[in-house]
């Protein structure tokens, strides 16, 4: 029967290799599985009053459909933490949905058309590229200069055509953990400006940052017509719940866009009522478990990093935020990044994934890993990294 070639072209690497990682298990070998960004499934959980939310808000029976923007309490507070990062919306701003992946690809289905280009940073999160061809348009990577965290604005000028409607910016990035400063912002925000582009925030990580002070796309956004995609997985510890935000910025030229794009909301009726009003406890209740899982990781990517840069033939930047690390492979004796990450998993049982899983262009001869496992887990799967490169 008919399978639609957008759907056969998808991929998502972070997922697929997992495929192989259960056939080296069912070997009777031991993985560690330092691939998927989930701190959750690493033994970090929401706090009690926020499951003691979700559970209360069952038991008196807010087991309806809720409105399709979502709750207005919710919306509020989102709107609060969103002006505290530098702009100035309200409730009505904002549109809860299950998760920064519905909201992405509520986003791009209404602003990509056949042949339309979309900006990402390379390398990128893989469902960027995917929705955008999804919808028919082509995803165009830009380069980010992973050392000093910075865009390459000449890059980004020289490849903005006609068919350019979007730049998107992922900061705290994911594969990468580049955050950019507030002057890369700016130049970002001058340059989609004079071109007419919608800039796509996606901030979900905006918390999880470790050296310096985070900056949103808020900060700079004047009236320019800014989206920013976060949520409740990575902060607020909520993946498995799924919910996350689009929040619109007060640009009168996106005002095409906010009369359209809900009604996608709509027709996908509404998203977990009892789970929004967890999200809402997750941001009026104590936020110190934030910071506490923070300095955790924090020592985490400390360890990670120190112990990747002592390997022969690997090379690391210091990731500034998020919880990945993206080495390269100075010298691949083994082929390919996707060989040498199935080598390591078949011959020493760590899971990493290959960097062109997140573009070829950029994230090809690295691999990712995600230093949410322990301390004990981490420094064990160092050393057998080390000894593969080495052997
Ligand atoms: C940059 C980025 N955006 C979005 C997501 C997914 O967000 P959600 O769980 O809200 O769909 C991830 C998950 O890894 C991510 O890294």
């Amino acid at each position: 029967m008919k399978v639609s070639k957008k759907v056969a072209g998808v991929e998502y690497a972070i997922r697929d290799i997992v495929l192989a990682a259960r056939k080296v298990q069912q070997k009777g070998m031991k993985v560690d599985y330092l691939n998927i960004g989930d701190p959750v499934q690493y033994g970090f959980q929401p706090p009690d009053n926020v499951k003691q939310a979700l559970i209360d808000a069952i038991n008196r029976g807010e087991n309806y459909y809720s409105t399709s923007e979502g709750l207005v309490e919710l919306r509020d507070e989102i709107a609060k933490k969103e002006n505290a990062k530098g702009l100035s919306i309200c409730a009505d701003d904002v549109l809860i949905t299950n998760g920064v992946s519905e909201g992405l690809d509520m986003v791009i289905s209404s602003i990509v058309e056949e042949g339309d280009e979309v900006l990402l940073p390379g390398p990128y999160y893989p469902p960027y590229a995917s929705y955008v061809r999804l919808h028919g348009g082509v995803p165009v990577e830009f380069a980010v200069d992973l050392e000093h965290s910075t865009p390459d604005i000449e890059d980004i000028r020289k490849k903005i055509t006609p068919k350019t409607v979007a730049i998107c910016l992922i900061s705290p990035n994911n594969p990468t953990g580049v955050v950019f400063n507030e002057n890369s912002l700016r130049d970002l925000v001058n340059i989609a400006n004079q071109n007419n582009l919608y800039i796509i925030c996606d901030e979900i990580y905006d918390q999880i940052i470790f050296d310096e002070k985070f900056t949103g796309i808020g900060k700079v956004a004047g009236d320019s017509p800014v989206i920013i995609l976060n949520g409740f997985s990575k902060v607020h510890l909520m993946s498995g719940w799924r919910i996350g935000y689009i929040a619109f910025n007060q640009s009168p030229r996106l005002e095409e866009l906010r009369e359209n794009l809900p009604k996608l909301a709509r027709v996908r009726i509404a998203t977990n009522l009892p789970v929004q009003y967890a999200a809402l406890e997750s941001l009026r209740g104590p936020q110190d478990y934030i910071s506490k899982f923070v300095s955790e990781i924090k020592l985490r990517r400390d360890l990670v990093i120190k112990r990747l840069n002592e390997i022969p033939g690997l090379s690391c930047p210091n990731p500034k935020g998020s919880f990945y690390a993206f080495p390269k492979i100075e010298d691949n004796r083994f082929g390919t990044d996707k060989e040498f990450v199935t080598k390591l998993l078949e011959s020493k049982g760590v899971l990493t994934v290959h960097g062109s899983g997140f573009g070829t262009q950029y994230g090809s001869g690295h691999f990712r890993l995600v230093y949410l496992p322990s301390l004990d887990v981490l420094d064990s799967a160092m050393t057998k990294i080390e000894e593969f490169v080495t052997q």
